[in-house]
């Protein structure tokens, strides 16, 4: 079980231990050189592998990264369908070089809408790297944060059929084991490329104490320098939990 960050002030760390991405700006990637979106989105896989590696080589135990939202299913059924094809492609690929490099594969989001093909590769990739411990690298695949804390209120009732009855208030530290990511920390640090500053339904649950930071950079061009600057800014934060500067100092000198 890890530290929740609203019962605990959890430990400080030079390194994040999560780093949670939302990969944007493949499209407009491709537009400035006058290609197809997909282009973009191949360029962004790329990237991915790239930051994949950076991050073991760091020492990142989790990182997350947003590849599908609940709602990229209201683009165009070519794009959706290309979006789909590469995933599968890259679940083929890299399925095995991420096993060999000691990483875990996680995916989180409502897989049951993908093509059987999909799922099967998901399942075994799971599988088979399931006892790696280097770093956890979750896809979030058709993930939404709302669906994902309605999911695990229906596991939480599901479980505990007498919390409705009983009038009791709901503990959180109770009800956020049933969150898809209930297997990592909560993330330390979120970054999201391509120049909005939004969430965009991820993590919403988890991101409560999150540092953030954003960058104008297309996801297709981060590379491990760019992670290097996220992490150099996020070693700057004072991460105070709702406690005052005094406090985090006091404590800093007596540990
Ligand atoms: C992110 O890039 C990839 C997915 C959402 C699948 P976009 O495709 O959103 O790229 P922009 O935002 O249109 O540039
Ligand atoms: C967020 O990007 C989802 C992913 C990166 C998978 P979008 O491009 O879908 O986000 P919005 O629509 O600009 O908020
Ligand atoms: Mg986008």
């Amino acid at each position: 079980m890890f530290t929740s960050s609203t019962r605990e002030i959890p430990e400080e760390r030079d390194t994040p231990r999560h780093v949670a991405i939302i990969m944007d700006g493949n499209g407009r990637w491709a537009k400035q050189r006058l290609l197809p979106r997909v282009a973009g989105h191949r360029r962004g896989v790329e990237a991915v592998r790239e930051i994949v590696r950076a991050s073991a080589e760091r020492g990142i135990g989790y990182l997350t990264l947003f590849a599908f939202s609940s709602e990229n299913w209201r683009r165009p059924a070519d794009e959706v369908s290309i979006l789909m094809e590469l995933f599968l492609k890259a679940l083929e690929v890299e399925v095995g070089r991420l096993h060999d490099n000691g990483i875990r594969l996680k995916v989180i989001g409502d897989t049951t809408r993908f093509d059987a093909r999909i799922r099967a590769r998901i399942a075994a990739g799971e599988a088979l790297t399931a006892a790696n411990t280097r770093l956890t690298l979750t896809i979030a695949a058709n993930y939404g944060g709302r669906w994902d804390i309605a999911q695990a209120a229906r596991a939480y009732h599901r479980q505990h059929p007498e919390a409705l009855a009983d009038g009791a208030p709901l503990d959180p530290d109770a009800f956020a084991p049933f969150l898809a990511l209930a297997y990592a920390p909560e993330p330390d640090l979120f970054i999201r490329t391509g120049g909005e500053q939004r969430i965009s339904n991820f993590v919403l649950w988890q991101l409560a104490y999150a540092e953030l930071w954003f960058t104008d950079r297309l996801w297709p061009d981060f590379d491990a320098a760019a992670l290097d600057e996220a992490i150099a800014s996020y070693r700057t934060r004072e991460r105070r939990y709702g406690r005052t500067s005094e406090q985090v100092a006091a404590q800093a000198v007596a540990s």
